[in-house]
Parts: structure tokens; C-alpha cells; sequence
């Protein structure tokens, strides 16, 4: 049979707190509300919460219906992530032993406990306390966990001889090896052994299959080994044109799977270099948490995938570390789809457990390659708990499990313990001195700086937000010139954490993007890096105030552009043309502007600055600033226009209140209410605070499509207001 894949997200009830009737078919529902998949078991302020809030045991159940069963079907249910640890229930039964760990996906086969022709009940006890026998908990941990079931649920079910998995090797394109290998584990649920015909297929310009015959055990397992050639036409996975192909399985019994595959080489090399697909190239990526204001972990599909764009496109990233954990599918698909670089980890924070911990953290190491190994832009596997200390015997079974799993990529282990024991391919080593060290190691990735070192927040005072970038591009531009991989800086976006880290508020103000995702001009620096070619940047550091800073004045003003020369006006007098400076960042492919005579002038001759980039001698991009800081428009917009009416769907919506020129004020800190009507749900604080001049809620859809409309008003600006629509889903 023809495998049925049904999206179980929608629909489904929950309460916050041990019900323990709650496992029972026949518990009385009255308490229960009706909540979507991806799910957080509490909403939570942006900041100022403990990181209590969310450690309790919740219950959700669904209600589903099982068609009648042909003989030997097996129904499954997957869970792609339940946060942090859960017991699943059907009609009424336990179905396993409790599944720790909320980071990697896990799947029951249920087949003799549903009610086949029926509605069936399925009931969730999720416990998301910080529970010291999961990973990464034990010890202190900088990031939160948050709870529930925060990833997607699907309901599966397969004939009694099915496909398990698939790992899909792309040929090497440079050295002609133009195919496939494909690599096919399937299961065998029946009395007796059964021989399968398998076919494997390549779908791309000169599509192409080959068939091959398995036997399977009765009750058992089996792998084949197929490789399809002669891949004539094949277009190379590149940064620049991430070329997907698809390729399938199938049985001929019907069953079958899919996945796409990207034909790239990725190398770290002994000469220190980093080669995809052969050519050098200097790694510059951010790390990533998973999390988002008000809803933890439950970011829906929409908002995991516009992470990954932002990071590549706003932020000229090539890699991203998935810090300190397997992020979302929905991330990593992106990812591929766009041409963005992937260091992947298992969940871990400094604290190596006792042996059934890591007995859990090895189990991670396999769900995780196995999930992964078919994305093309997953090029290094962390097989080390982030800053640990050496644990030889450990770390020898997470390196061979990897290197069994997947032997097309090389491992690394993020540490921050010179000198600690190398069993991996990389050294990959978080260093955030401003004076880096020369590794002795041959390959080399530094894989955190800034961070810690320098806090920092959108409504600091325009020299510390300034250094922030500054200290960015000074240890990028040392990167640069160093025989190293590369670099990839702490982090992206400032995220929620523990009272013993961060600024007390539950925020780690750490990102070049606040918690929202916009930007602190740390943000410019690394967009600043982009060819002119795919974009011009041209953002000059300032709030142009002359005393906001130590001392008074606006010098030096930096400029993070990708433009051969800027021209400074105050008012309408030019007071030059500058270069960018390479003397001191003479290893960043577009080093920032830093200016130091601009003679400012003190009273009234002051005014609005307008700096405008040349390309090549000809004007690329003008940018201006105000001198006098009086809000002059309240910003807001959403990132999409349209939802699925799924429930869970949600998109962002970004306030800003600016200058003339469309230019934050970070001193705009003024309420914003917000008002929503028709068939949403605003998530988020209300009226909201407008730290740093901005901020942003989100928009949640229901399971009714139709249209919401969004207000948002503030004292003295002009109301906004927007429209989204929800469609069915
Ligand atoms: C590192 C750690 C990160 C984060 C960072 C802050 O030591 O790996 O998770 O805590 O410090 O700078």
C-alpha cells in the first residue's frame, strides 16, 4: 500500500498542569482548551519572567480517526519534538516508556493500540521541567528549554514491509562522479522473511532509476546499497545556486519515501582552508537559538525558515551554528533551499551526566545524522557537548557513531579548553579573545566570540552599540587573516536564558539582532560584507546626536557599506569623501568607514546628515539621518500577508517609530496598543513598551480564514493599521 502521511498538528486540547485522568479515553474534557501544533505550554512575556514558568508536567490529548486496515498495515505516530520529556497514551494505554530528550524526533508504532474504522484518543504527558537526567541539563545551562509540544505531529501508516530510512549520497561533480548512492534501510513487520524490489530514482533533467531485490527477515531489518549513474546534466549545490534534486524509493508494494539531495563537496582541509566543492572559502557565519519572544521554542514552519533568510540575506552569514542543539527540519530545509552553510550539534550545555545521560546525548548524536544527513547544507557535525571537558571514552563513541552514520562529513566538538583532547576532524573552539590565539590544530573553525565579552542592547548609548559592531568586524577581519576555516561570531539573536547569565531580565544580549530580529548595527557590519553586486549596503552606526556619548560628539562616525567611497553632508555642506579602512581591517572583504574629520561643528549649524556611497565613481546609495530626534512616524509591518488557517500559523509584526528618513529612534521608548479584529490572535505584549525604540508581536491565526485587521497606536503619531488574511488550511 501506498504510504498516508496526515499532518496531526490541528486540533488538539491541552491543559497546564498533571491531570493524570487525562491518560484515560473517557477523562472529562471541560478544562481542556483547544491549541495547535506547534505549541508553548505557556506564553511568556518577552522578558522579566523566571525561568520557572514553563517547568511544569501539561497534558494535551487528540482525538483522531483511524481508517479500517488492511492486513499487515502498521500505524505510526512521529513527534518531531516534544520539549523536554513525554509519555504517550492511546485509548487509554501507555505506549511506551517515557521519551527524554526534546530536541530529535521519535515515532511509535501505535498499530496495536488503535481503534481501526474509529475516532481514537491520544494523550501527551509532557513533563518540560529541567529535568537533571536529560541533556542539557545537570549543570547550568546559558539558554532555555521552554516546554510542550513545539514541533510538528504527523499520523503514518505503512504496509507491514516499509521503508525506515533513506541516506542519499551525491556524487563528487568536480572529480566526474556523476551519481548517486543511495542507501535504504527497510523493515519488515510480517511472520515470515520477504525478498522486496526496491527502485530508486533520480529526478532531474536526465531522470534515471535502477531496481535492485532486498530480503528482509521475518520481523526484521534490512539495508540496500543502490547507485544510480550517468547523472549527465547535474547542476552543482553552491552557495549562489543551491541546486536541489529529489530523489525517491520506492517498493513495489506501493510504500515509498522522498528526499532532496545537493551535489557539493565540503572539506575542511589540513592547509587550515574550508573548500566547497574545491574552491577555498573563508567561513563567516553567527550562531543560532532556536528561541523567540513570547512563544519559546513554538515558532510555526513560516518563522524557522525565515531565520535562515534572515541570516543569509540580511546578514550575509555563509554559515550558521545550530547553537547548542538540532534546530528545526523547517530551518535546516531552508537552509538548503537558499545556500546557507550548517555546523550541527547535539543539545548540551558545559555538564557531561552520568552514564544513562550520556547513553541519551549518543542517542541524540544518531536521531540527529539520521534525521540530517541528507541536507546539503549540513557540512560538520559537533559531536562534543558544547564546552565540555574531555571525556575520552564518550567522545570516542560519539565520533565513531558519526563517522558510521554519515562518512561523508567530518565531525567537530565545541570547546573552549585549549589544548583538550582532539578526536574529531575539526578543532572547532569557541575563542572571544580580541587577540586570537594561533591554533596549533591544522583544521580550525572558531565557532563563538563577542557574545559575553560585550552585551549589548538597542537602547544602549550609540558608542557601546557602535564598539559592539566594531568588536565584530575587528574579530572577523583577524579571521581573515588567519589559516583558519573561519569564524562564526555569538550570536545572531539575543535570546532568553537563566538568572545566572545575561543582563537579569532573562535576556542574554548577545545578538547583532535584538530578540525580535532587528537589527543592532553589529547587524550592518555583517550585511555590510555582502558583494555589491547582490546588494548595496550602506548604513551609517549613528544616532547623530551630539551628546549621547561619552565626551559628546558623533566622531568617529563608522559607516558599514559595501561601497568604494562614502561622502559625508552635514546639512548641505560636504565635508568629504572618505575610504573605507583598510588599513586596519585590511583582511574583511568590505571593511567599515571609519571617520575621524568630519569638523563637526557645536550649536546651531548643526544638522541632518546625508552620506551617499559611490560605486566605481557613481553614486550606488544615499542614506540620511536626523539631527533632531523628534518621532516623526510609528512603523508597522507584518512580515506576511497571508496565513494558513491552521491555528499555529504566525507571522511578525515588526513596530518601529523613526526619524524623517525611516530611521529607529532607540530612544522612542513610548507604549504602542495594539488592537486586533477578525479570525487572529495577537501574541505578544499589549500595549507594548517599544524598548530600544522597537520591538515587535506576532500574529496568530485561528482555524477560521478571513481577514484580520491590526491597529497600533502611540501618542502623537498616526495610527497604522494593516491587514492579513488567513486561508484554509
Ligand atoms: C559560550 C557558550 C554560549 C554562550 C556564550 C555567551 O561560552 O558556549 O552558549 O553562553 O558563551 O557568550
Amino acid at each position: 500500500m501506498k504510504r498516508i502521511e496526515q499532518n496531526l498538528n490541528a486540533d488538539w486540547l491541552y491543559v497546564p498542569f498533571d491531570l493524570k485522568a487525562a491518560a484515560k479515553a473517557n477523562c472529562p474534557e471541560g478544562k481542556f482548551v483547544r491549541v495547535s501544533i506547534p505549541h508553548t505550554n505557556i506564553e511568556l512575556p518577552y522578558h522579566n519572567f523566571s525561568e520557572q514558568e514553563h517547568c511544569f508536567v501539561s497534558w494535551y490529548r487528540k482525538h483522531f480517526a483511524v481508517p479500517k486496515l488492511r492486513a499487515g498495515c502498521r500505524v505510526f505516530i512521529d513527534f518531531d519534538g516534544v520539549m523536554i520529556a513525554s509519555t504517550v497514551f492511546v485509548n487509554g494505554k501507555q505506549v511506551a516508556a517515557e521519551h527524554k530528550g526534546g530536541y530529535t524526533p521519535f515515532s511509535y508504532d501505535i498499530t496495536d493500540f488503535v481503534h481501526p474504522g474509529r475516532r481514537n484518543l491520544m494523550a501527551v504527558r509532557v513533563d518540560s521541567s529541567e529535568r537533571s537526567d536529560i541533556p542539557p541539563y545537570g549543570g547550568v545551562v546559558d539558554y532555555l528549554t521552554f516546554g510542550g509540544i513545539y514541533r510538528d505531529v504527523k499520523l503514518r501508516l505503512v504496509d507491514g514491509v516499509y521503508i525506515k530510512h533513506l541516506f542519499v549520497r551525491a556524487g563528487d561533480v568536480p572529480r566526474d562522479r556523476k551519481k548517486v548512492d543511495v542507501s535504504v534501510r527497510v523493515v519488515n513487520t510480517m511472520a515470515e522473511a520477504r525478498t522486496v524490489r526496491l527502485t530508486a530514482r533520480f529526478w532531474g533533467a536526465d531522470a534515471a532509476g535502477v531496481t535492485a531485490d532486498l530480503k528482509v527477515p521475518a520481523n526484521g531489518e534490512a539495508d540496500a546499497d543502490l547507485t544510480i549513474a550517468g547523472l549527465a546534466q547535474i547542476e552543482r549545490w553552491d552557495l549562489d545556486h543551491p541546486m536541489l534534486y529529489r530523489v525517491s524509493v520506492s517498493l513495489e508494494n506501493g510504500d515509498g519515501v522522498e528526499t532532496r539531495v545537493g551535489f557539493r563537496t565540503a572539506e575542511f582541509r589540513e592547509d587550515g582552508g574550508f573548500y566547497l566543492n574545491d574552491k577555498p572559502m573563508k567561513l563567516r557565519g553567527l550562531d543560532r537559538h532556536q528561541t523567540y519572544a513570547y512563544v519559546g521554542q513554538a515558532a510555526p514552519a513560516r518563522m524557522q525558515r525565515k531565520d535562515a533568510e534572515i541570516l543569509k540575506n540580511d546578514l550575509a552569514c555563509n554559515i550558521v551554528r545550530t547553537s547548542h542543539y538540532p534546530q528545526s527540519p523547517h530551518f535546516l530545509d531552508r537552509c538548503d533551499e537558499i545556500g546557507l552553510l550548517v555546523l550541527e550539534e547535539i543539545p548540551g550545555w558545559q555538564h557531561i551526566g552520568d552514564e544513562a545521560w550520556q547513553a541519551i546525548s549518543v542517542r541524540d548524536v544518531e536521531t540527529m545524522i539520521t534525521r540530517d544527513r541528507n541536507h546539503a547544507s549540513i557540512i560538520l557535525w559537533g559531536v562534543r557537548i558544547n564546552e565540555s571537558v574531555d571525556n575520552h571514552d564518550f567522545y570516542t563513541r560519539t565520533n565513531a557513531l558519526a563517522h558510521q552514520l554519515d562518512p561523508t562529513r567530518q565531525t567537530g566538538g565545541i570547546r573552549c579548553i585549549w589544548n583538550s583532547e582532539l578526536l574529531e576532524d575539526v578543532y572547532t573552539m569557541n575563542d572571544f579573545g580580541y587577540d586570537l590565539k594561533v591554533p596549533g590544530a591544522r583544521r580550525y573553525l572558531n565557532t563563538e566570540f563577542c557574545g559575553h565579552m560585550y552585551p549589548t542592547k538597542t537602547f544602549d548609548q550609540e558608542e557601546r552599540v557602535k564598539q559592539h559592531a566594531l568588536h565584530h568586524a575587528h574579530v572577523q577581519n583577524q579571521i581573515g587573516g588567519m589559516k583558519t576555516a573561519g569564524g562564526i561570531g555569538w550570536c545572531a539573536f539575543d535570546y532568553n536564558t537563566h538568572a545566572v547569565f545575561g543582563s537579569g531580565d532573562r535576556i542574554c544580549y548577545h545578538g547583532v539582532m535584538d530578540i525580535f530580529r532587528q537589527p543592532k548595527f553589529a547587524a550592518f557590519f555583517y550585511a555590510s560584507q555582502v558583494e555589491p553586486e547582490k546588494r548595496i549596503v550602506l548604513e551609517p552606526a549613528t544616532y547623530w546626536k551630539q551628546g549621547d556619548k561619552s565626551g559628546g560628539g558623533v566622531e568617529p562616525l563608522v559607516i558599514f557599506g559595501n561601497v568604494d567611497e562614502v561622502e559625508v553632508f552635514i546639512g548641505c555642506e560636504s565635508r568629504g569623501r572618505f575610504k573605507p579602512d583598510r588599513e586596519r581591517y585590511r583582511n574583511l572583504p568590505r571593511p567599515p568607514f571609519v571617520i575621524k574629520s568630519l569638523g563637526e561643528t557645536w550649536g546651531k549649524n548643526w544638522a541632518d546628515v546625508r552620506v551617499v556611497g559611490y560605486i566605481d565613481g557613481k553614486q550606488a546609495a544615499e542614506r540620511r539621518v536626523c539631527y533632531d530626534g523628534i518621532p516623526a512616524r510609528l512603523e508597522m509591518v507584518a512580515d506576511d500577508k497571508t496565513l494558513s488557517a491552521d491555528g499555529a500559523d504566525m507571522t511578525r509584526i515588526s513596530l518601529g517609530i523613526t526619524d524623517g528618513y525611516g530611521n529607529i529612534l532607540p530612544f522612542a521608548i513610548q507604549p504602542v496598543a495594539l488592537k486586533l479584529k477578525g479570525p487572529g490572535v495577537l501574541v505578544g505584549e499589549n500595549p507594548f513598551s517599544m524598548p530600544g525604540g522597537r520591538g515587535a508581536v506576532y500574529v496568530r491565526s485561528t482555524r477560521k480564514p478571513g481577514t484580520i485587521t491590526l491597529t497600533a497606536e502611540t501618542a502623537r503619531l498616526k495610527r497604522q493599521k494593516l491587514t492579513i488574511r488567513t486561508k484554509p488550511a
